[in-house]
């Protein structure tokens, strides 16, 4: 079988695209909105095509637009081919879909293959069938401990709530069994062990890819395979969700039986032309990214680094040579990325002291330690010129090219987060990243839609709407617009090569082109180098480069 791409396309047909792409992550709920309903949806999508072209962008990854009751923001998936009916049909997906490829934009959609949700057919078969049934097998239902099977089987915790396990009787069930979820209980993981999960994802996977999409972005990939060798093992350590440390032979994450799986995939991907493309979310130790990203498995896995290095040149040297080392290993590219929707957005992180706890400042409303809002804009912009001018692929989140900062004083009754919801509210939750977009100064949802917005919009959005930044030429849109324009003859060789500065707040490096990228992290100022200057992400003063302002230029 060889699938090809529709005609249509204005697609390049170099089977490498991906090596060292611009890719925005849209949150589809909080992008723009067609039906009025206070939901972003395809169509609202569609609509903004122009703007999506007006960025530069090589494609986009849409986080989950499936069915679902949003227990999790869409990473409850109730059917994995289909759309939910909130945010369109399969025919607006198709439609969104050639839209965007005939203005040469790519498409990842985002996979969840470690839970369903609970209102998947399968769980709702499972919960209904007897203990021991291959309904239930499809799923991890155990006896409890106890006397009367009254406690959890085991100590596992999870993401979203106290325990990994939840008594069946929670969902209607009757057998006095526990199910287990990684995260909330409405996203009870699967069953990997059961090859019907491998076949069934397999089926899902051809069926977007089929359709045309372009990649897909791996949902927890890290955490499929679990040791459900009898009896189950206890964890015996609270931090047990972190088993960073395993190495291929934890419990329940990183396990190296995982790649048999991704082997599969692989070869599904390469029947494709050109072949689908895959990126890992996978939270483990840096030795192991490679596994997950190398050409045999998935391809590409996101490295988080950047999320948590401070804006600090010596942080920001290490962790950039650290990741072009591990790509190296396994003929993979660099991922840069720097927001999410899981993340505060960096703008808010690069405008607080760093010694503040973020945790905590969230809790109090961004209320107990000032931030430097403006400084964290210039920042951010520094960081994106670093890493768009590095080796790799970058990938953006939504609202971070308006320069937008974390919403903080989402009210309680508001909140939709289960971080939030169900941990006890000791984490503000993530809902402050993924508040609708503002697309105009003014109105009832800034653009949005022509209703309201599904969370609530502050009154200073209006300032950082695309609106306003397009009249604005030094605007952080304008600085994306042009940096991911210029970036598209910078597809070189994938190396860099570090100057040497006479500060070291600022870093120097060199792509094989002639192009130059400098930061000048903290330091007062520093004197510009001889050389053209392509753009700089502050305007430089008296010929120097002012602290958190990034330079690119060509000699
Ligand atoms: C997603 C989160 C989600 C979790 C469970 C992640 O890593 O990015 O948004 O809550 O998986 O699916």
């Amino acid at each position: 079988m060889s699938k090809t791409s529709k005609k249509s396309s204005g697609l390049s047909s170099d089977k490498n695209w991906w090596r060292q792409a611009a890719i925005y992550q849209i949150y589809p709920r909080s992008f723009a909105d067609s039906n009025g309903d206070g939901i972003g949806d395809l169509k609202g999508i569609t609509s903004r095509i122009p703007y999506l072209k007006s960025l530069n962008l090589d494609a986009v990854w849409l986080s989950p637009f499936y069915p679902s009751a949003l227990a999790d923001g869409g990473y409850d998936v109730d059917n994995y081919r289909d759309v939910d009916p909130k945010l369109g049909t399969l025919a607006d997906f198709d439609e969104m879909l050639a839209g965007l490829h005939k203005v040469g934009i790519r498409v990842f959609v985002d996979i969840v293959p470690n839970h369903s949700s609970n209102l998947h057919e399968w769980f709702k078969e499972a919960i209904a069938a007897e203990p021991g049934s291959p309904a239930r097998n499809r799923y991890i239902f155990r006896n409890g401990r106890g006397t009367n099977g009254e406690l959890p089987p085991t100590d596992w915790v999870s993401h979203f709530a106290p325990s990994a396990w939840t008594h069946e009787s929670v969902m209607g069930g009757k057998h006095n069994q526990w199910y287990m979820h990684w995260f909330a209980p409405e996203q009870p993981d699967f069953n990997w062990d059961n090859p019907e999960i491998e076949k069934d994802f397999l089926k899902t996977l051809k069926f977007w890819a089929d359709r045309g999409v372009d990649g897909f972005r791996i949902d927890v990939a890290h955490a499929l395979k679990k040791d459900l060798s009898e009896p189950l093992r206890n964890l015996n350590v609270f931090e047990g969700l972190d088993e960073r440390g395993n190495k291929g032979k934890g419990i329940f994450a990183d396990r190296d039986d995982v790649f048999k799986i991704y082997r599969e995939w692989r070869k599904l991907f390469n029947k494709y032309n050109p072949p689908r493309v895959a990126v890992a979310e996978a939270f483990v130790h840096p030795e192991r990214l490679p596994l997950y990203a190398s050409t045999k498995t998935l391809g590409q896995c996101f490295d988080f680094r950047f999320i948590e290095t401070p804006f600090e040149a010596g942080a920001y040297r290490i962790a950039t040579q650290e990741a072009i080392e591990l790509a190296a290993k396994n003929k993979s590219s660099c991922t840069w990325t720097l927001s999410n929707h899981d993340q505060i957005r960096h703008a808010t992180k690069m405008g607080l002291n760093p010694a503040v706890n973020r945790r905590d400042w969230m809790l109090s409303n961004g209320t107990s330690h000032p931030l430097d809002v403006e400084a964290g804009i210039a920042n951010a912009l520094a960081a994106t010129l670093y890493i768009l001018a590095l080796p790799g692929s970058t990938y953006m989140y939504q609202g971070e090219e308006l320069g937008l900062h974390e919403v903080t004083d989402i009210p309680e009754k508001a909140i939709q987060d289960p971080q939030y919801l169900r941990n006890n509210k000791v984490d503000k939750g993530r809902d402050g990243c993924r508040v609708p977009l503002p697309w105009t100064t003014s109105g009832k949802s800034f653009g949005f839609g022509s209703g309201g917005a599904h969370l609530p919009q502050p009154q200073w959005f209006g300032k950082y709407s695309v609106e306003a930044e397009e009249k604005e030429p030094h605007s952080p849109l304008a600085i994306y617009r042009k940096a991911l324009e210029l970036r598209k003859s910078l597809q070189t060789k994938e190396e860099i090569k570090w100057h040497k500065t006479k500060d070291v707040s600022v870093l120097h490096y060199a792509r094989p082109n002639g192009w130059h990228c400098i930061t000048n992290f903290r330091s007062q100022s520093y004197p510009m180098p001889k050389g053209e200057i392509l753009i700089s992400s502050q305007p430089l003063v008296d010929g120097r480069i002012p602290a958190g302002t990034t330079v690119w230029f060509k000699k």
